[in-house]
């Protein structure tokens, strides 16, 4: 199938080299000059893991390219998905086929008929709607949209829906069918759920560590029940990221908009405002007074294989930690020259053995692969006290003897 994606960030250019790669042909338009020349070089403006590869490879086969206009994007295209951050007017397409335009955006039950629909409706030009929404992780997007383990598609009739699950045809997952509104609700209620597992799984960390129980044991007969399962149970320093506070916060306004108040949502986004706070104490615990101790943070980004600082844990841990007196250096494979620009008092680093030099203390906040290979000796030998906060539970405390160890839960 003919297939063009509008929007070129990390959902658009990952949907457009799934599909490409399963074989469909796909064009691609961003409104930014300079985006579309990187992705039709074969660079892709972000960092998603095997992207690279995977784009250059369908660029060469022909089965992908990036066009200047809306109109050159829209005009082969029997399905037009809009990844955009706000879908907006665009120029456009002027014969009279019928298309299918297809909202991957994360938005409120209820904009892609109320919002998109009469835009659309204003060009004059007939079309059919759907919402396809993306459950990517970012690090893992592309895998994710290779292989996904649903595939939810609204449409407003039984046309678009067939339009849609043509599209879909070479996946093995369940595939859902919807109304438009619907498959909008489905993505709310996934990252909802899953921020609140987080959310639970920190505070029932925190109830461990007061109790004197382990976390991992009680984590072991937790997913051991059927009903529940293991994943997204791993406590730290909380949530950050682009999606789940932004959408939380989204559904909690949008249900007291509508009279409801969501009491559970708003208590997960204040459990997550102050679990990193649990980081700090340990180090004050151990260090005391932090006034001028030199404190590193590893990983600044919202997680690891990630260049993505949105409402990274990070920051309330820097400015907390800065507005103590410490010294704080920090250190990520990606991130760093984008967290310097924001909080600038960090000295930001080249290596993990830059950031532990003579350090009193540090957090790791970020769970890259390399961060969970340190061992006792790198801590040992590099920082002046070896006092290790794991914020992501990636490194093993048996393998820590010497470290004065650390973790939530
Ligand atoms: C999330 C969802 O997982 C995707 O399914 C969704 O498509 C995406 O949002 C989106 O809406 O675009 P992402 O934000 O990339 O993906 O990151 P996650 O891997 O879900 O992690 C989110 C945050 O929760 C991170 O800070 C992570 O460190 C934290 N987390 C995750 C935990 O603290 N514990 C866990 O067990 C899992």
């Amino acid at each position: 199938m003919n297939i063009s994606v509008v929007g070129l960030g990390p959902v658009g250019l990952c949907s457009a080299v799934a599909f490409a790669t399963q074989g469909h042909r796909v064009i691609g338009f961003d409104i930014d000059a300079s985006r579309r020349d990187q992705v039709s070089r074969g660079e892709p403006p972000f960092y998603e893991k095997g992207i690279r590869e995977a784009l250059r490879k369908v660029l060469r086969a022909k089965r992908f390219s990036v066009v200047d206009t809306m109109d050159a994007a829209i005009e082969p295209a029997a399905v037009v998905f809009l990844c955009v951050g706000t879908p907006s007017r665009e120029d456009g397409w002027r014969d009279g086929k019928r298309r299918t335009v297809v909202v991957k955006s994360t938005v409120l039950p209820g904009t892609t008929d109320n919002v998109v629909r009469p835009i659309l409706e204003a060009s004059g030009r007939p079309f059919r709607l759907g919402v396809n929404p993306e459950f990517l992780r970012e690090g893992r997007a592309l895998e994710d949209a290779l292989r996904p383990d649903r595939v939810v598609l609204g449409a407003d009739g039984p046309e678009t829906a067939r339009v849609l699950k043509s599209l879909y045809r070479s996946s093995k997952c369940p595939v859902l069918a919807t109304d438009l509104k619907t498959a909008e609700a489905v993505k709310y209620a996934t990252n909802s759920f899953l921020a609140t597992k987080v959310a639970f799984a920190d505070e029932l960390a925190n109830l461990c560590d007061a109790l004197g129980v382990s976390y991992d044991e009680v984590h072991k007969g937790l997913g051991l029940d059927s009903r529940i399962n293991p994943r997204f149970l791993v406590p730290g320093v909380g949530f950050g990221g682009s999606c789940f506070p932004k959408d939380v916060r989204a559904l909690v306004s949008a249900g007291r908009r509508h009279g409801v108040e969501p009491r559970l949502l708003e208590a997960v986004l204040a459990q997550n405002e102050v679990q990193y706070l649990r980081a700090i104490a340990f180090l004050e615990e151990e260090l005391g007074d932090l006034n001028g101790k030199r404190i590193a943070i590893l990983g600044l980004a919202f997680k690891g294989d990630t260049d993505d600082i949105r409402e990274t844990r990070a920051f309330p841990i820097a400015r907390s930690l800065l507005s103590k007196g410490a010294l704080v250096v920090g250190y990520d494979p990606l991130a760093g020259p984008a967290f310097s620009k924001v909080v600038p008092e960090v000295k930001v680093v080249d290596s993990v053995k830059e950031a532990l030099a003579g350090a009193d203390g540090t957090i790791l906040q970020g769970d890259w692969p390399a961060f969970s290979r340190l061992t006792a000796k790198d801590f040992m030998t590099t920082m002046a006290t070896p006092v290790v906060v794991d914020g992501r539970r990636i490194l093993d405390p048996k393998k820590m003897r010497g470290v004065r160890f650390h973790r939530i839960g």
